[in-house]
């Protein structure tokens, strides 16, 4: 048995969440069910990032002081987690005390370390992307709100810490993932790394934590969310804990957000003496029909929306599904509706239906007994049996996708041994066989059901309910001949699409 932390990055509450936000914290829920059924311990861990400007504009849009808006806004972070089954152990508000005193702790020590100065800067500053920008990146004509601003602040000395993290992320390979993201940052650290501004100054943006060691500004919103990772698994309030589950072994990401966690992140540990997380994860971008989500395109996919039509588990399926872990993916109603008939419904959904329905009609409603196996139901038994130990390390390698996909083409071969076995013709002539083929049958869906759980946990509890083997572990002959089935609506009924 291990532990396993992971995290999810904190969102910022300046809106609605939408399925960008819902893909990373059900990632980091199925990841954390699966890590729980393979015994570990597990620590999921997500939350909001409630200082800085973004949040403090939207606030003033509102017409509202920036905590009434937070708590405005929280409630509807924390309800769609509900809705989408998501059970982390810990939600944590960066306006919460026991936040805020841990990141000044950690601007003290890193100050005290002496890698804080003060100093005056007069540089190009991008409103919209919160920080000073280079010379290069203003002349890029990429950044919007950018004006020329004099002031004095704080810097972090990131500069100094430079070499050391390209020599650890060459020392240690699956610490930024996937590969080219590894080779990107690497990239990014070929030229010389800047000091990073950690301060600002109240006269101008006062929504955040304040700075120890001068109360006339507050910090950086980033140097305050980063510390999230440690400041709720007890860092600086609880050292039995914090020692149990630092480091974090992966932080999930978007793409969007490596650098700040792979070099602001990175280097502000080092600074603190502490240990790096395993894993950084940066996944790709939900696309929708092959543009970028965006407010002003008017194409925002809210989750809440797709749940209430198709439910829940086929959300988290398609989500899952269609993600190669590192890639974009496209969303459209079309592919949705692609997954869900032919994983769901033809496939899994079947599968329960045509069994569930030849026991019913032809053998009492109650699990036959299985008898002597032939080679044929020995190579599916093999093939159950081996899938766990595959799943586990798809898993750990965080191949969801493939995990989910391998599932399904067991799901697929027990279709087909169903057709090719033709149960109830042999219920006519060979009643014994009839009985084996569909025990096989139902328990090979007994345990793809148990490997998807981490999915669809709706779902697959009511399969396991149906087929009386509720608590059962994915090893082959746990189901019992003799349980009576019981009775249910189709699992997945298919969405017929009207024709133009
Ligand atoms: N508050 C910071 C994170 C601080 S973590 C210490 C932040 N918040 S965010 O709300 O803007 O974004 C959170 C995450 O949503 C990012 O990982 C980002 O990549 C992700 N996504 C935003 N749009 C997305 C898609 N269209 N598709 C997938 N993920 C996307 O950044």
């Amino acid at each position: 048995m291990s532990k396993f932390f992971v995290t999810t990055p904190i969102y910022y509450v300046n809106d609605a969440p939408h399925i960008g936000h819902a893909y990373t914290t059900i990632l980091a829920d199925v990841l954390s069910r699966y890590h729980r059924t393979v015994g570990d311990e597990v620590f999921f861990l997500t939350g909001l990032d409630e200082h800085g400007q973004k949040v403090k504009q939207a606030a003033e849009k509102r017409g509202l002081s920036p905590q009434a808006h937070c708590d405005d806004l929280a409630p509807r972070f924390l309800n769609l987690w509900k809705t989408l089954d998501i059970r982390y152990d810990d939600f944590i508000r960066t306006t919460q005390e026991r936040h805020k005193k841990i990141v000044q702790l950690c601007l003290q020590q890193v100050h005290d370390n002496g890698d804080i100065y003060s100093d005056e800067y007069e540089g190009w500053y991008s409103v919209a992307e919160e920080r000073f920008i280079t010379d290069t990146e203003y002349e890029s004509g990429q950044f919007r709100d950018v004006k020329k601003l004099k002031e004095k602040n704080y810097f972090f000395k990131m500069s100094k810490y430079q070499q050391r993290l390209i020599d650890y992320i060459q020392a240690h390979p699956g610490f930024i993932r996937p590969e080219h993201r590894k080779n990107e940052m690497l990239g990014f650290l070929r030229q010389p790394l800047g000091d990073l501004c950690i301060s600002r100054p109240k006269a101008r943006m006062d929504w955040g934590i304040e700075i120890p060691f001068d109360k006339d500004y507050v910090t950086y919103v980033w140097f305050d969310a980063l510390v999230n990772y440690i400041s709720v698994p007890g860092y600086g309030s609880d050292e039995v804990k914090f020692k149990k589950w630092w480091p974090a072994d992966v932080h999930l990401i978007g793409k969007d957000i490596l650098t700040t966690h792979s070099i602001y992140w990175t280097t502000m540990l080092f600074s603190l003496g502490l240990p790096l997380p395993e894993t950084i994860f940066a996944h790709g971008w939900w696309l929708i029909g092959e543009t970028k989500m965006s407010k002003s395109l008017g194409n925002v996919v809210n989750p809440l929306d797709l749940t209430n039509t198709y439910g829940v588990d086929a959300v988290r399926y398609y989500l899952m599904r269609e993600m190669v872990l590192g890639l974009d993916a496209n969303f459209t109603p079309d592919s949705f509706i692609k997954c869900f008939n032919s994983d769901l419904a033809n496939d899994f959904g079947n599968l329960l239906n045509r069994v569930s329905g030849l026991i019913q009609k032809n053998h009492g409603g109650q699990i036959p007994q299985p008898g002597d196996l032939t080679a044929v139901e020995q190579d599916i038994k093999q093939q159950a049996d081996s899938l766990s130990g595959r799943i586990k390390d798809l898993i750990n390698e965080f191949k969801v996708q493939e995990a989910v996909s391998s599932t399904l083409d067991f799901v697929r071969i027990l279709n087909k041994y169903m057709e090719t076995q033709a149960p109830w013709k042999l219920a006519k002539t060979d009643m014994k066989a009839a009985n084996r083929v569909l025990y096989t049958a139902a328990e090979g869906l007994r345990i793809a059901t148990i490997m998807l759980a981490p999915v669809m946990p709706e779902k697959t509890a009511a399969v396991l309910s149906i087929l009386g083997a509720e608590n059962t572990r994915p090893s082959w002959g746990q189901l019992r001949p003799g349980t009576a089935l019981q009775a249910h609506p189709p699992l997945f009924p298919r969405i017929e699409v009207e024709k133009p």
